[in-house]
């Protein structure tokens, strides 16, 4: 049974994410400041094999608190930093004084190093970090103090601690608008119009709590292996989108999550990716989910990789239509010096993905692209497509992943 530490879990995504991992019969440990919505959640988690919950209420703006965690004596399999909080004071950065600035950068930048630190000697080989940071971490947004700055601070201390921590799996998710409780509220009662809170979203809508949930049970799965530092933004599209057209409200519903995944495999160079991405299916479901795995601009010849792309997306644009996606992959990153004039081709056929996920995702069509070594064996990736392509990710679009060979070291 394995075991999971999640920060910030008594409310909002928090909350989704730890009901998510008990149902799946994972042991949790809730950390929250919030003692009674701690206490009202525990015993409403379902239990395996005996092992109880466990709960930690401390206040993670205090490292001496944090350094609490490091007694609880268990094998930790994951830990997911999701507490944090942003500036609603409506003051501009100017007009601040340090102590909230400093409460903002304690919980959303230092605390998540803290935690890892105080439990570094309970991770397990292989462990997976998830941080949550925001789509506010790539762009600025006024009069919210430090959070978009201690955010982009959480996305790059990610991708440090992946390299000195190679022995864990380390990602940062960064979510978008997700409909909690306080924002359906603020929509119940008139002070959010929807319409203008999904005109940037090329899906033109805000995600369920339980799809941001689905997306950490992922990275925080051995299946995330393959995964190191990398930056997954589970926006609808918003953090790709440069255009000034406003995004109409979705008119496709959505899919049910749990939904089977029907792959169709374009250009496929073996068929061990065929099984490998069947495996776990409960056997062919031609009404699944569509999911298109093309791998055609592997073996597109040397500068052709943005042509490949587009290709591929005229064909699935031919064949699909609403509730299906297209997961593409792309050769490997660092270009050989010496052809320096087609240097440009994968940075433009990585913001083809984005320009296309922007123009398909009002008829909710989805595509992202995973760049992946040439020799990458169909087991190690496989639930990484599985995951991107499926209908649990029904919220991601327009990224580019880029994906290690090896799966890192796991014993789940
Ligand atoms: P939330 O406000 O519903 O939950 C945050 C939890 O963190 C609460 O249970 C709170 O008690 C706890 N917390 C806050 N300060 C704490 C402290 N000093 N010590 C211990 N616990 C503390 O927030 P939500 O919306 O679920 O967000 C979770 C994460 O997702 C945050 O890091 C947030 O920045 C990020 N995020 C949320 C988005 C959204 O639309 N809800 C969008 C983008 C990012």
């Amino acid at each position: 049974m394995p075991t999971i530490l999640i920060t910030g879990a008594a409310s909002g995504i928090g909350r989704a994410t730890a009901v998510l991992f008990a149902s799946r019969g994972w042991q949790c440990v809730l950390v929250d400041r919030n003692a009674e919505a701690l206490a009202a959640l525990l015993p409403t988690l379902p239990t395996s094999e005996g092992r109880t919950h466990l709960s930690r209420e401390l206040d993670l703006t205090n490292p001496a608190d944090i350094q609490v965690l490091s007694d609880l004596a268990l094998s930790l399999d994951a830990i997911i930093n999701n507490a944090g909080m942003s500036d609603t004071s409506g003051l501009s950065l100017v007009d601040q004084d340090s102590t909230q600035f400093e409460r903002l950068l304690a919980l959303n930048l230092q605390a998540p190093a803290c935690v890892v630190e105080a439990l570094a000697a309970q991770l397990v080989p292989g462990a997976r970090v998830v941080n949550v940071a925001s789509g506010a971490g790539l762009h600025a947004i006024p009069l919210r103090g430090a959070y978009s700055a201690t955010k982009a601070g959480l996305i790059a201390q990610t991708r440090v601690l992946a390299k000195v921590r190679p022995d864990l799996c380390v990602s940062v998710l960064c979510p978008g608008f997700v409909r909690t409780e306080l924002v359906a509220e603020l929509i119940a009662i008139g002070r959010l119009n929807p319409a203008d809170a999904v005109a940037k979203i090329p899906l033109g809508r805000m995600a369920e709590p339980q799809e941001l949930a689905e997306a950490l049970f992922f990275l925080a799965s051995a299946g995330a292996g393959p995964l190191s530092g990398e930056r997954i933004s589970f926006d609808g599209g918003s953090s790709v989108f440069g255009g000034s057209k406003a995004f109409l409200p979705a008119t496709h519903a959505t899919m049910p999550f749990d939904m089977a995944v029907s792959f169709q495999l374009t250009a496929c160079p073996d068929k061990a990716w065929e099984t490998a991405l069947n495996s776990g299916q409960t056997g062919e479901d031609k009404a699944g989910y569509a999911a298109t795995i093309d791998f055609s601009a592997l073996a597109a010849k040397e500068g052709q990789v943005l042509q490949a792309v587009h290709q591929a997306a005229v064909r699935y644009g031919k064949e699909n239509g609403a509730g299906s996606s297209l997961t593409l992959l792309l050769p490997a990153g660092d270009q050989d010096e010496t052809s320096w004039p087609n240097s440009g081709d994968l940075a433009a056929a990585r913001m083809l993905v984005a320009t296309l996920a922007c123009e398909l995702g009002p008829q909710a069509m989805r595509i992202n692209a995973i760049e992946a070594d040439a020799n990458v064996q169909p087991d190690i990736l496989a639930p990484l497509l599985q995951f991107a392509g499926g209908a649990k990710a029904q919220f991601l679009t327009g990224q580019t992943i880029r994906a290690r060979s090896s799966s890192g070291l796991s014993n789940i």
